[in-house]
């Protein structure tokens, strides 16, 4: 008798490139919705969050799950204050780099010396985590202060207790206090930039939780997956582009040439969003603002061009890198720190989420398809 069942075909497996659509767990922290452009941090949404609140309190939110009240803010506050100071060990690392390198390897190579130096790195209970990440969060702005000044030939500025986590960033950075107006800008742009889901980076530093490694070497992973032009990058490159273009006038001619050569423009699109991001109104709002404080009407006519012609007609939104390349330019940063800046900010969600992941952890590991040459011998 002849064998005549056959055996069914394996189904092509179902890949989704770059994990687009793919829901791989749920997340407390943070609902990002495409449909209503809206942004949820634990419920509250980041619009209603940036008017009302200061970058603490967010900070405060995404980790404790509610703002905080009166009591709990002075002392967060307070052991933030406690915290600022740029440790002369991570001073000493900085030091080595060559100021050739980005700055996002400075910020990376910060968080190890960090880690490295902190003896309950490997304790991964939620208390531990959430001392962590509180002790980066106070840290790393002046690791980014720094790292501008010294790359101008400058010296460290020590913090002052007497201002809030957002006014102390800019005097660290610039030695002197700025306005209220640009203070209250850029607060804006860090409670923006504080949470949005599984991003790349996010996702990294869950993958690297998922491992049971410690809360530093996810962030310093994290920071790696931030540091791309897809990502991360983009504010910087921005302003290239900006640069690149120089003034309104010059839009049509730079985008035709641009399109024609299929470059991504950056500063427009978004894995989630498909109708413009939920961010941006707020930070163009904040960037307006900045606009009208420093006078340069300039950086409006030339953002508004670009957008304007591009959105016409490619149909693709800004994100929220966008506006706020222009803002931090404004306030006086260089360019290639506007990713740091980043970094301070996103620090919070990243945290947040491995303190998530590690409660409910199951290992990260899809699997592949392999399509290399088949089965041979040596
Ligand atoms: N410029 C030109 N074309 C674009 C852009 C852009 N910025 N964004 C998307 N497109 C086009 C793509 O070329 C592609 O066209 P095609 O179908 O004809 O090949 C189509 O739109 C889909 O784009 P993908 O890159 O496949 O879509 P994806 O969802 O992967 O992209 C991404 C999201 C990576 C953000 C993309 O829009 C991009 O590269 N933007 C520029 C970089 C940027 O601004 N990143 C910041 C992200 S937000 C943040 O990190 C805060």
């Amino acid at each position: 008798m002849t064998d005549t069942a056959t055996t069914a075909p394996t189904p092509a497996p179902d890949i989704r490139k770059g994990l687009a659509g793919v829901v791989v767990d749920t997340t407390a922290i943070s609902k990002v919705n495409p449909e209503t452009n809206s942004l949820l941090y634990r419920g509250y949404p980041v619009q209603e969050l940036a008017a009302a609140t200061r970058f603490e309190e967010v900070a405060y939110l995404l980790w404790h799950g509610e703002l905080p009240d009166a009591a709990e803010l002075a002392a967060f506050r307070a052991a933030e204050r406690a915290g600022r100071a740029l440790e002369p060990n991570v001073k000493a690392a900085i030091d080595l780099l060559p100021t050739t390198c980005h700055p996002m390897d400075v910020v990376r190579t910060a968080v190890s010396v960090i880690g490295a130096s902190d003896p309950a790195a490997d304790d991964a209970s939620p208390e531990a985590n959430l001392a962590k990440a509180e002790r980066l969060f106070a840290a790393l702005p002046a690791v980014v202060a720094y790292d501008q000044r010294r790359r101008r030939g400058l010296g460290v500025v020590p913090p002052r207790d007497d201002l809030d986590y957002s006014a102390n960033f800019l005097y660290m950075a610039f030695g002197e206090v700025p306005d209220p107006v640009v203070v209250d800008a850029f607060d804006v742009s860090m409670i923006l930039y504080a949470e949005h889901s599984f991003n790349a980076s996010t996702f990294t530093a869950r993958v690297i939780t998922s491992t049971l490694s410690d809360l530093y070497s996810a962030v310093v992973g994290a920071i790696g997956a931030l540091k791309g032009p897809l990502h991360g990058g983009a504010n910087e490159a921005v302003m290239h582009v900006f640069d690149e273009i120089g003034s309104a006038d010059r839009v049509v001619p730079w985008l035709d040439e641009a399109l024609a050569s299929k470059r991504k423009i950056m500063g427009f699109g978004h894995r989630v969003y498909k109708n413009g991001d939920s961010r941006v109104p707020t930070m163009k709002a904040a960037l307006d603002t900045l606009i009208a404080y420093y006078d340069r009407p300039d950086v409006a006519e030339l953002s508004d061009a670009l957008e304007r012609e591009f959105v016409a007609r490619k149909g693709i939104h800004p994100n929220l890198d966008y506006p706020s390349g222009p803002a931090y330019h404004l306030i006086g940063f260089d360019t290639e720190m506007f990713t740091p800046l980043f970094v301070a900010s996103r620090v919070t969600g990243w945290t947040a989420h491995v303190i998530e992941q590690a409660a409910s952890n199951a290992l990260i590991r899809p699997l592949s398809a392999y399509d290399g040459v088949d089965e041979r011998h040596v």
